[in-house]
């Protein structure tokens, strides 16, 4: 158990209900590997709490905190900034504090690009992604690949609309990049054939029903890099089909542990130890 004292710098976690999350455990050893003192602490907050409680922290000795399920959207009415890729995004999943002065971010989606460029050696910019899904994660991601010069982003979605929104929403927030693709095989074929980086946001493949698939595995082709968000199983069916095509793949426990490690470093201006980080959640997830 660290020593908290005075000079102890806290970092929040607020949701609800927390359950398990991998986020204290990850960032405590952190703190601790560094030598820093700081400690990550989770707060089951209330939606109607929310406010009072965010105006409470900024007034104590926290550096910032995280906000998960259901109040990423909501906190966005507590702060006094938020970054522009948290604006266009319209969630935020971590704050920083300075003086208190509440800083809203979003790092889902540059946790994604930072695993998908560490794990697959490319480079964001000037590519053409196709993605599977236009919910809350997909937005994120999304819009992150827009604001790092994205080519081309392909939406396509279960339910076609949801798709449709989004893209309209990349292209006049951020850049003009962004079409939907029907579910129609032939067009999803068609699309993903452009595409470098193939990457499934929804929950298909995820643990219990391991065995699906969120794309037909003959229209995946040898030559993309394919993503997939979806983090228990560690390798989820798509990502073996992938590659047995001999594709390159990134797990999703990379989005899980980026996302941390980039708010890490803005509570701390310190570099974070990534390899530790990602060992606590390997160790956590068994
Ligand atoms: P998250 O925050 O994880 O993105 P979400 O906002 O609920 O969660 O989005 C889930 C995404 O997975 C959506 O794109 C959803 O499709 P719909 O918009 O049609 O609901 C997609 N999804 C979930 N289950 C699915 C299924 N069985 N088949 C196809 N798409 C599915």
């Amino acid at each position: 158990m660290p020593v908290v004292d005075v000079n102890t710098k806290l970092v929040g976690l607020l949701g609800n209900p927390l359950g398990h999350s991998f986020s204290p455990a990850m960032h405590n050893k952190a703190f601790e590997t560094l030598g820093l003192n700081y400690f990550y602490l989770p707060i089951e907050v209330t939606a109607d709490d929310l406010p009072t409680v965010a105006a409470g922290i900024a007034k104590m000795n926290f550096a910032g905190y995280n906000i998960t399920i259901p109040h990423k959207i909501r906190i966005m009415d507590c702060l006094d900034a938020i970054d522009p890729l948290a604006q266009a995004i319209g969630a935020v999943n971590t704050v920083v504090l300075e003086k208190g002065h509440a800083t809203g971010y979003n790092t889902d989606g540059e946790g994604f690009v930072r695993s998908l460029e560490a794990e697959s050696g490319m480079t964001v910019d000037g590519k053409r992604y196709f993605i599977l899904g236009s919910g809350g994660a997909a937005r994120a991601i999304a819009m992150t690949l827009a604001f790092k010069g994205a080519q081309k982003i392909f939406l396509c979605n279960r339910t076609e609309q949801k798709a449709h929104d989004l893209a309209v929403e990349i292209n006049t927030k951020v850049s003009p990049c962004s079409e939907v693709v029907p579910r129609d095989p032939a067009r999803m074929a068609s699309a993903v054939q452009q595409a470098d980086v193939l990457i499934n946001t929804t929950s298909i493949g995820m643990h219990p029903e391991e065995d699906r698939i969120p794309i037909e595995s003959d229209l995946i082709p040898a030559g993309v890099i394919v993503s997939d968000i979806v983090y228990n199983p560690a390798r989820t069916k798509l990502l073996q089909v992938a590659e047995a095509k001999g594709c390159k793949t990134v797990p999703g426990l990379g989005m899980l542990v980026y996302q941390g490690t980039e708010g890490f470093r803005k509570w701390t201006e310190a570099e974070p130890p990534v390899e530790v980080m990602f060992e606590v959640v390997r160790a956590l997830k068994g």
